[in-house]
């Protein structure tokens, strides 16, 4: 799909698209962060013997993976198997994904000389996004598919940091220290980011989300002046294909209003802020996204519906409310929990 090109209407009138437009809906739309791989035995089959990043590679394997979680679980949109770090790798950053672990980069980004090393991501580099996201289009009919990228305080934490962290202290020693080149490796990112994102919307993505996972760790005046200026580049980039625009971190109640702010059409809630404090932080305008703790699902069914129902209470107010965990499947949540769990948010909201 090209700019302003309106996609097949059955996708577009989907529950989940409708929730994202904040549209009268038939029921309340259900899809999970992480669904895809982690928590299935049938992704674990397939995943066999093949590294992540590899796997994120083979267009036949994507799909199979993505559409896994929409097969057993009856969820309203898949969402791309792929990972956050994917175009960093595809422009030639020497990082991996290490099992258990995560990413890790082989040499941190930490001067102006290393930033030479974010070149352009052009379509070519991903060309196998375009063909997976071409199969999985035919393959999914009127369920939309989600795509995603990380935003750029979150990637540019594990480029400093060379991998995971908590305090996240060579990034914020940059952010702080020289804030001249964090904006420029912001910029670069976002331009990166941007172009990731474009490719997934033209190869038939319905909806985009940025996973701006770790930016929870910063003040409110800090996001703004060092990160938001970044995150609302690439919404500002997309805006044109009219495709809904989620904007997703963890810890991120004083954060809310502002992540609305950078041009997020639905914004993403954990499970910190009850959602209608969570609207009235976002203000009118936007849907909201979220926000059952993931680790609800290791305790009784009944207490589960219990909590389930104490979200669906804080949403009854909300303009547009996709339903989702507020953070990722952890992965040894029990499959059936998801299925019982989208039953449920089907059959006690439908209208
Ligand atoms: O959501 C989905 O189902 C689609 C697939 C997806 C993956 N990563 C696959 C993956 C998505 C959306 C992501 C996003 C991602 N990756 C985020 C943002 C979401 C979040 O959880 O906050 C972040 C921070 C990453 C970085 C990352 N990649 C980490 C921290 C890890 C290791 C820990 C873990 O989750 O297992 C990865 C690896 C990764 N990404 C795996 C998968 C299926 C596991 C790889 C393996 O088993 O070898």
């Amino acid at each position: 799909m090209s700019a302003n090109q309106t996609p097949p209407s059955a996708t577009y009138d989907s529950a989940f698209l409708k929730a994202c437009r904040r549209e009268p809906v038939p029921h309340t739309p259900v899809w999970f962060m992480r669904q895809a791989g982690r928590s299935l035995p049938e992704y674990r089959k397939v995943r066999e013997g093949i590294p992540m990043l590899e796997s994120c590679m083979r267009p036949e394997l994507v799909t199979e993976i993505t559409l896994q979680p929409v097969r057993r679980h009856n969820v309203d949109a898949a969402i791309y198997f792929s990972d956050i770090v994917v175009p960093l790798k595809a422009i030639g950053i020497d990082l991996d994904i290490k099992p258990g672990v995560g990413p890790v980069v082989e040499r941190p980004i930490r001067t102006r000389a290393d930033l030479a090393r974010l070149r352009d991501l052009t379509p070519e580099d991903v060309s196998y996004v375009t063909e997976a996201i071409g199969l999985l289009t035919r393959e999914l009919g009127t369920t939309p598919l989600i795509g995603f990228a990380g935003a750029p305080f979150t990637l540019a934490s594990y480029l400093v940091e060379g991998g995971p962290s908590r305090t996240y202290e060579n990034s914020k020693a940059m952010m702080y220290g020289d804030p001249e080149l964090w904006a420029d490796l912001l910029d670069r990112l976002a331009d990166i980011t941007a172009d990731f994102l474009k490719v997934q919307i033209e190869a038939g993505a319905s909806a985009v989300q940025l996973f701006d996972s770790w930016v929870g760790s910063l003040a409110p005046a800090d996001y703004q002046r060092s990160v938001m200026p970044a995150s609302a580049k690439v919404f500002e980039a997309v805006a044109a294909y009219g495709v809904p625009r989620i904007h997703f971190g963890v810890g991120t109640g004083e954060l809310l209003k502002l992540m609305g702010e950078a041009g997020a059409d639905v914004v993403g809630v954990d499970w910190r802020v009850p959602l209608d404090e969570a609207a009235r932080r976002v203000g009118p305008g936007k849907a909201l996204q979220g926000n059952l703790d993931p680790t609800i699902l290791f305790t009784t069914p009944e207490a589960v519906e219990a909590k389930t129902r104490e979200v669906l209470d804080a949403a009854a107010g909300l303009e547009g409310h996709v339903f989702n965990l507020g953070h990722g499947v952890m992965p040894s949540t029990d499959p059936d929990a998801l299925t019982r769990l989208v039953e449920y948010v089907h059959t006690q909201t439908a209208r």
